[in-house]
């Protein structure tokens, strides 16, 4: 296409998204010896990892009652309400420890116990001896703010290893040739020059796209690029409309309050001083899995038993803990609860709501991090130099429900595996072939067409009209009435971005044209994600159905296949669940009752 030019790049394996996915894979694959770049949209130390609070999960054992790495699958596997892949679960848990060294050895300032080993926290969900054991302490942490000691390791490590970064760069298109990823093209937002990158992979790690509702914990640039670039390549996208509640986002700002306070014995009450969640989980109460937690206190709320003015939210106290337990192991969150609701919470509690937090969806991968698709009858058919890693992906380790702590591990589990498989596949200095002379003019002409898009509604306007209809109808709770209203609701909101206008056509800093991009990618996975739920006919994990309340496992025992075209349109498939494991070490496990 005439009228743009571009910069040409090549290099043996391009990352896009430099968090903590993103940065274990980088400089995985620059100690490999391969020449890598990585295209980040921020500093990669703003990556949204940063705001990750509690901890990563693995089996150490160095607190508690003894740990084991097949007690750590079990809870995984209970708590996708078995929907995650089980190979794909026994490899996360099983190379959760070394994972979790290596880290400590490159830099992790982890909080320590009093003999100087990884100091570990209860999180929901985790227990010992297959459910019958004490809760477990297996969330490594380092005080409130793991997710930001481990980015800043992480980017030190990539430098180290000289790894290049492309940053403030935002990926518009993957180059597909003949259903193998060729490339991607970038946006330099500070000059407006566009950068062609042909590589013999593709990693993307984009994370997740949670800026699809109006209330979440995600940040601003959480909009789902790589799953929408995914969808505009014609690939499906996995298991989308299992959307994650965080119980406790702090009212009215939607700011994430960590689980780990929970987990250092914080607890929830209702308008009456109840400790609830006694009711709903009687063993697991307050650290029941986020689903659980979530939907029992949307139904203290709804059933009038809700705190503050409006009766529509809950408490969380930390008061009891003392200032020295908050000031050791939660000083990030007594400021987070000071600046965003004014609550001092050694003597106060926190109000706190359940808000958008993760999306166990994504990109379809194998355990490797190789992008998969459903090709002639094959469900695991590898889209060659394609790999997805991080919340972008769907490995499936989460299933229906990610339990708290599993998603830190599953970046630098995943980051990792996905550099040795490309470092096995990718001979370094390996020659480029010429891209055909077409390859990159879908992605011009949408680029172009977005510029110059002069219609009467503004970016924000469509934007909010999404987020309300997501919030309202893609919600804790859904029905078929109200997730098909959320359908057509969508759907229109979708049309209407033909009539998108944005004030400027520069491509050098130019927000609106950037948040235009981001916005469709929003609305592609924001519409997999209702048209998925709406088909779904059963309640598992974050899916809660009022006119499906049981899981069916005999109808609906598989993963949803999405691919949405650039007009919304919408084709669903299925694909089995992974019952089986890698390895002996570990017997599969069938599904069964799911209580807490
Ligand atoms: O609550 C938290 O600290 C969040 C952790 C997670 O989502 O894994």
């Amino acid at each position: 296409m005439s009228g743009y030019e571009f910069i040409d790049h090549t290099y043996d394996v391009i990352v896009v998204g430099a968090g903590g996915a993103g940065l274990r894979a980088t400089f995985g694959l620059a100690e490999a010896g391969l020449k890598v770049a990585a295209i980040t949209k921020v500093f990669p130390t703003r990556s949204h990892t940063v705001a990750a609070q509690g901890g990563i999960s693995a089996a150490l054992g160095n607190m508690g009652d003894g740990d084991d790495w097949r007690f750590h699958f079990y809870d995984t596997i209970k708590g996708s309400d078995w929907l995650g892949d089980q190979d794909a679960i026994e490899y996360m848990c099983k190379e959760a420890p070394s994972a979790v060294i290596e880290l400590e050895h490159y830099g992790v300032p982890f909080s320590r116990t009093e003999d100087g080993l990884i100091y570990q926290r209860p999180f929901g969900g985790m227990t010992t001896n297959y459910g019958n054991g004490a809760p477990a302490q297996r969330t490594c942490a380092a005080a409130d703010r793991t997710g930001h000691a481990m980015l800043h390791t992480l980017y030190q490590q990539s430098l180290k290893h000289e790894a290049t970064f492309f940053i403030e760069y935002f990926a518009l298109d993957l180059i597909m040739e003949n259903g193998e990823c060729r490339g991607v093209i970038a946006l330099d937002l500070a000059t407006g020059k566009l950068h062609r990158y042909r590589a013999h992979a593709i990693v993307l790690a984009t994370g997740g796209y949670g800026r699809a509702y109006f209330s979440c914990t995600s940040a601003h640039t959480c909009t789902g690029d790589g799953g929408g670039m995914v969808a505009r390549a014609g690939l499906p996208l996995q298991d989308m409309e299992f959307v994650q509640f965080h119980p406790t986002g702090i009212y009215g700002s939607g700011c994430l309050i960590t689980e780990g306070s929970r987990g250092e014995g914080g607890y929830l009450t209702n308008s009456r001083g109840e400790r609830f969640m006694e009711r709903y989980a009687p063993n697991a109460k307050d650290l029941a899995s986020r689903d659980v937690v979530s939907r029992s206190m949307t139904i203290e709320i709804r059933e009038g038993r809700g705190v503050g003015e409006h009766a529509d939210h809950i408490h969380l106290h930390l008061e009891h803990l003392g200032p020295a337990v908050i000031q050791e192991r939660l000083p990030g969150i007594a400021e987070t609860a000071r600046i965003f609701s004014g609550v001092d919470v050694n003597k106060e509690p926190i109000p706190v709501l359940p808000t958008v937090h993760y999306n166990m969806g994504g990109v379809p991968t194998n355990v490797h991090g190789e992008v998969v698709t459903l090709r002639d009858g094959n469900p695991d058919c590898v889209v060659p130099g394609l790999f997805a890693v991080g919340e972008a992906a769907c490995v499936s380790v989460h299933g229906a429900n990610r339990l708290g702590s599993n998603s830190l591990l599953d970046l630098v589990v995943f980051g990792r595996a996905a550099a040795r498989r490309a470092a096995e596949v990718v001979r370094p200095g390996t020659a480029h072939r010429a891209l055909a002379k077409d390859a990159c003019d879908a992605a011009l002409a949408r680029l172009d067409r977005l510029r110059n898009a002069k219609g009467s509604r503004p970016t924000a306007e469509i934007r909010l009209e999404m987020q309300k209809t997501m919030q309202n109808d893609a919600a804790v709770f859904r029905t078929g009435a109200t997730l098909q209203e959320g359908c057509d609701k969508l759907a229109s909101t979708f049309a209407s971005f033909k009539d998108v206008g944005i004030q400027d056509r520069s491509l050098v800093w130019n927000t609106d044209l950037v948040e235009t991009m981001e916005l469709e990618n929003l609305l592609l996975q924001a519409t997999a994600t209702i048209r998925s739920a709406a088909n779904r006919e059963e309640s598992r994990g974050a899916h809660a159905r009022e006119d499906f309340p049981a899981r069916d496992d005999a109808r609906w025992h598989k993963h949803t296949l999405a691919w949405v075209d650039v007009d919304g349109g919408v084709r669903l498939d299925y694909r089995p669940v992974h019952m089986q494991t890698l390895t002996n070490d570990v017997e599969p496990l069938p599904p069964k009752a799911r209580t807490y």
